[in-house]
């Protein structure tokens, strides 16, 4: 498929998306961060949900959880215009304090979880990528179809999996979500492995 064919179709998707979530969300103000990226890329990175900066820029990972992200790029010597970033859940799921009347992050539900599968898989189907990269709990469970399975269990190895109705193909190489490390700072040695570990996989693949 032509490059400017995959645009189109994201593009399309993405349009097709807004309207859909307009529907499901009627007169709540939900602001849709789409994926973002080279539509041609060999690797898709999927995150949990964009957060408060995302929401702002209507762009994933450029908020905190993004600058760990940069960073691990940097690592594997790749650049982010040539691969295509999304997340499992398209908008900012958020709680309020009762009594502050602040809003913080939260973890994504069950339900909105599901009411995004189809577009990620979609996202994923137009893309094709050799590899898809899942950034902790939320995309694994996603991607595998399997709500038990936790990040500590699969991280840094790669796992065949078959998404959709079409049940495509792919490799999937799961890694703990970026921002794990700014809470625990422990993991930045496992994280750094795991990343080794991707690399090694990458250049074998172009070899
Ligand atoms: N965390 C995510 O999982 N995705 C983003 O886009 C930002 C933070």
């Amino acid at each position: 498929m032509l490059k400017r064919d995959k645009a189109k179709q994201l593009q399309k998707l993405k349009q097709e998306s807004a309207q859909f979530f307009k529907s499901v969300y009627k007169d709540q103000e939900k602001i849709m961060v789409f994926g973002e990226g080279n539509p041609y890329a060999s690797l898709v990175l999927v995150g949990e949900a964009p957060g408060q900066q995302e929401v702002v820029q209507q762009r994933p990972f450029v908020g905190r959880a993004g600058k760990n992200l940069d960073e691990f790029l940097k690592i594997l010597d790749i650049k982010r215009e040539d691969i295509y970033i999304t997340n499992a859940v398209k908008f900012r799921p958020v709680k309020i304090d009762p009594d502050t009347g602040r809003t913080s992050n939260r973890p994504p539900n069950r339900e909105e979880i599901d009411l995004n599968r189809t577009v990620l898989y979609k996202e994923l189907a137009i893309i094709s990528p050799s590899i898809v990269v899942s950034l902790g709990n939320i995309p694994l469970r996603v991607l595998t179809d399997d709500n038990k399975l936790t990040i500590g269990q699969v991280h840094g190895r790669p796992l065949f999996i078959s998404i959709g109705a079409k049940e495509q193909n792919m490799v999937l190489f799961p890694l703990y979500h970026p921002a794990s490390i700014i809470y625990r700072p422990q993991l930045k040695d496992v994280y750094i492995s795991d990343l080794q570990r991707l690399r090694k996989h990458l250049n074998k693949d172009n070899n």
